[in-house]
């Protein structure tokens, strides 16, 4: 019926047209008939009037509506990701243009097609995040569960791909459906990947860098250290060889001195008795001189300056014992020995000080073997050990009144454990020894922090001058690496320290 109208008074289009039949009307409006006639015709004209106006409003929203939804389209059309909807069986119901990139076919190859299992699949391994956003449900109010996850993409042809999916519930055409958001993020990926190879191989070269380091200090430690050491070896060899010669010859001939003296105080002896009374001279002579007090003094005159040379010929031993520098072989060791001669070198640095009385040495020295060991090199592992236990008593002794003793005990002995095979779990284990020397000092100790960098080269808490910090990272080395020991120290502050040196025995 509103149909019929309309076009029945599509003809009246134009608002010029409409008003000049209006005016028309009125002038010939003069019987009841014309009246009523008039009126039906401006009743049907208001009609149409008001039926144009809808149309207008109809038209421009129509027009609205078009600049939307290609607005909108466009937005989809021109997403890089791929949009996708599916129906609450998993099939396609509509894709972007972005789609067609991502699966390699045509939208209208993709449309009722399952998508789950054929073209993405669940990456394995892989969270999946799910999140709720307020609103925006099917119904409009409820809230929305999104879900988020990686997925694989297997396109219809060509290199598969991998995308960040998000799955939001929504509605299409009326019926509940899912909106499925793409993003191929293989790209990223294979850089992400590139960029982690590439952040672990700077590290690796970092960690080479850091290795060179490394090795560069502690060979310019050892530089440093084996030049201290044999520029010291060889003033002290020196010293031994220019002693050795002129105490050779006391202590050779002081056997010598003694068989003559003990003939010729005989010889004195038997004129006493064959002429008990002499000349004159001879008798004041024998008052002046005391022949007497000469005849029981002489040989223990003599017996001492043997102890003595022996004692000069044991230092000078030890003073080549201890700069055997150069030896370049491993060779069987006497462990004590070197401990001895390198106390023996120190000695005059554990006598009694005006702030502290004499550093007792102890020795509790077990049975050992001889050592496969480079003799000159364990030498200076003990110097350096028992010359740092000496500061440290030094330390503890200037800093607090103590009334322990200062006290170095040396401990050695040997040590068996038994060691699994590498062959089998069942074979039985292997008994392995090795020599434990414990050096312990009464000294100041140390703290947790600085027995932690101990083995560091350069690493000293004494003032400049004093220390160069290498004592240790030498002895360290010397220990692990050129006779596969073990060296490690215990401490506490105000307790003392421990150092315990292992060396195995072959
Ligand atoms: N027995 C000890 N008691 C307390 N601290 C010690 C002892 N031995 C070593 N230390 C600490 O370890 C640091 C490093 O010792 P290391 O022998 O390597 O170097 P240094 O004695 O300082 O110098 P040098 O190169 O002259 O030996 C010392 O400065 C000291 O702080
Ligand atoms: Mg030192």
């Amino acid at each position: 019926m509103v149909m019929t109208n309309s076009h029945k008074f599509m003809s009246v289009s134009t608002s010029e047209q409409t008003q000049g039949k209006h005016l028309t009307f009125r002038r010939e409006a003069i019987g009841t008939h014309q009246m009523k006639e008039a009126s039906g015709l401006l009743n049907t004209i208001r009609q149409a009037l008001h039926w144009h106006q809808v149309q207008q409003d109809l038209r421009q929203h129509q027009h609205q509506l078009q600049l939307l939804e290609a607005r909108f389209r466009n937005v989809i059309n021109k997403n890089a990701d791929s949009i996708i909807i599916v129906n609450s069986f998993g099939l396609v119901n509509f894709a972007n243009p972005a789609t067609e990139c991502l699966f390699n076919c045509k939208v209208e190859e993709l449309v009722g097609q399952a998508l789950f299992g054929s073209f993405v699949a669940e990456k394995p391994a892989c969270e999946i995040d799910t999140a709720i956003m307020p609103g925006g449900g099917a119904t409009g109010t409820a809230d929305t569960r999104i879900v988020q996850t990686q997925v694989d993409i297997t396109p219809r042809y060509g290199d598969k791909a991998v995308a960040e999916m998000r799955v939001v519930e929504t509605e299409w055409e009326g019926e509940i459906a899912f909106l499925i958001l793409l993003r191929d993020i293989t790209a990223r990926l294979r850089a992400e990947e590139a960029l982690r190879q590439s952040e672990s191989r700077f590290r690796e070269q970092a960690q080479a860098l850091q290795q060179a380091l490394d090795n560069l200090q502690q060979t310019q430690a050892q530089l440093v250290q084996t030049e201290k050491m044999s520029s010291l070896g060889q003033m002290v060899a020196g010293v031994a060889h220019e002693i050795n010669n002129p105490v050779n010859f006391i202590y050779g001939n002081l056997a010598h001195v003694s068989q003559y003296t003990k003939d010729l105080l005989e010889l004195v002896e038997l004129y006493q008795q064959n002429y008990p009374n002499p000349v004159p001279a001879i008798q004041e002579k024998r008052q002046e001189i005391d022949v007497d007090f000469i005849i029981k003094d002489m040989p223990n005159l003599v017996s001492s300056m043997q102890v003595g040379t022996e004692r000069i010929r044991q230092i000078v031993i030890s003073l080549r014992n201890f700069s055997r520098l150069d030896q370049a072989e491993k060779k069987p060791v006497n462990i004590h020995e070197g401990i001895d001669s390198t106390l023996l070198i120190l000695h005059s640095r554990l006598k009694a000080q005006p702030e502290r009385p004499e550093i007792e040495i102890i020795k509790e020295y077990g049975e050992l073997p001889l050592v496969e060991c480079y003799a000159g090199q364990m030498n200076q592992v003990f110097m350096n050990i028992l010359s740092n236990a000496i500061d440290a008593i030094e330390e503890s002794a200037g800093r607090k009144q103590t009334a322990q003793k200062p006290q170095i005990r040396i401990h050695t002995s040997i040590e068996t454990e038994q060691r699994k095979q590498k062959t089998g779990q069942k074979d039985p284990p292997i008994p392995h020894s090795h020599i434990v020397i414990r050096i312990a000092d009464t000294g100041n100790g140390m703290t947790e922090e600085i027995r932690h960098r101990l083995f560091d080269p350069f690493f000293t808490t004494k003032p400049v001058g004093k220390g160069t910090g290498l004592g240790l990272s030498i002895s360290y080395q010397i220990v692990k690496e050129k006779h596969s020991g073990q060296l490690k120290c215990t401490s506490s502050p105000g307790e003392g320290s421990e150092f315990v040196i292992e060396l195995p025995l072959h």
